[in-house]
């Protein structure tokens, strides 16, 4: 079901500093020195972060911290005024707009807030569409798509537009659709925020599930603790920089954030 790659993860075990959680982990996305302004204010200034194969990372923080800017940067969406980020020996951050754009097209998925839906498409189309761009032929792309809602319980509702179903089924959809391309890491900003908290466990088992069982790796900012109890590790981004852990939490430095590691078992909340 996955299409062929615009970039191999490097597979060389990650062992530097600023990020990866143990030495038998692998390191599959690397950013370094991030720093971005939009006019006056510098919402990224110095992040470091080092993403691991297979790793569920929480980004937490205040609004209006720099959370969406370095998902943003990190998955090539926007270019930062200083520093780089790598991704399987590509270095993002010197692709052109148009190499980006398939790299994200290809590699990676993107699940948000609110919005994300075709709202004249049903549930299928949906989630046929990002298949099409790819180049996978109608057939393959309706069969792959019919199989993803499945996974995400629902089938039965593959013929419903977005209107004419719940925020939760909505999200899930959304997710269906971000995975169906087989990406290597998904970037979700807020993916549960709209929903009540029944759903968004809901939403949350499904996307860390799914992502869980390809052996992909998720990059989510939540508010929320018990989403971001999902997560192998945590981050918390303030005023443009990493600190480690949730509210409460001591250090800040991106080296320290190294430590900072708790792995999980799949699927629930530690
Ligand atoms: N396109 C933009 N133009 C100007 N300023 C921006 C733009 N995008 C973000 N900013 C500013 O950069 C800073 C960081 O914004 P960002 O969206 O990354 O915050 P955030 O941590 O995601 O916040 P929230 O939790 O509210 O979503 C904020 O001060 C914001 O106002
Ligand atoms: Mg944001």
């Amino acid at each position: 079901m996955s299409p062929a790659r615009t970039a191999s993860p490097d597979r060389a075990a990650g062992t530097d500093q600023a990020g990866a959680p143990s030495s038998a982990s692998t390191t599959i996305m690397s950013a370094r020195g991030l720093h971005l302004a939009f006019g006056q204010t510098k919402a990224l200034r110095g992040v470091d972060l080092d993403i691991t194969a297979g790793e569920v990372l929480a980004i937490t923080g205040p609004s209006g911290s720099g959370k969406s800017t370095l998902l943003h940067v990190l998955a090539g969406v926007l270019v930062p005024d200083a520093g780089s980020v790598d991704y399987g020996g590509t270095t993002v951050t010197d692709l052109d707009e148009a190499a980006r754009s398939r790299l994200r097209l290809h590699e990676f998925g993107f699940v948000f807030q609110f919005g994300q839906l075709l709202p004249d498409l049903s549930a299928l189309d949906n989630v046929t569409v990002p298949l099409l761009l790819t180049g996978t032929p109608r057939r393959k792309a309706l069969a792959a798509a019919r199989d993803a809602l499945a996974e995400l319980d629902l089938a039965e509702h593959a013929a419903k537009r977005p209107t004419q179903m719940s925020g939760g089924q909505a999200q899930r959809v959304a997710i269906a659709r971000a995975l169906v391309t087989g990406p290597r890491i998904l970037f979700a900003d807020e993916p549960t925020g709209s929903l009540d908290s029944l759903a968004a466990e809901r939403a949350m088992e499904a996307l860390v599930g799914s992502v869980r069982a390809r052996g992909a790796s998720m990059v989510i900012i939540t508010h929320d603790a018990r989403t971001a109890a999902y997560a192998d590790r945590e981050v918390t981004v303030r005023d443009g920089r990493l600190t480690i852990g949730g509210p409460g939490g001591a250090a800040s430095t991106a080296a320290a954030a190294t430590t900072a590691t708790t792995a999980t078992t799949a699927g629930g909340p530690r």
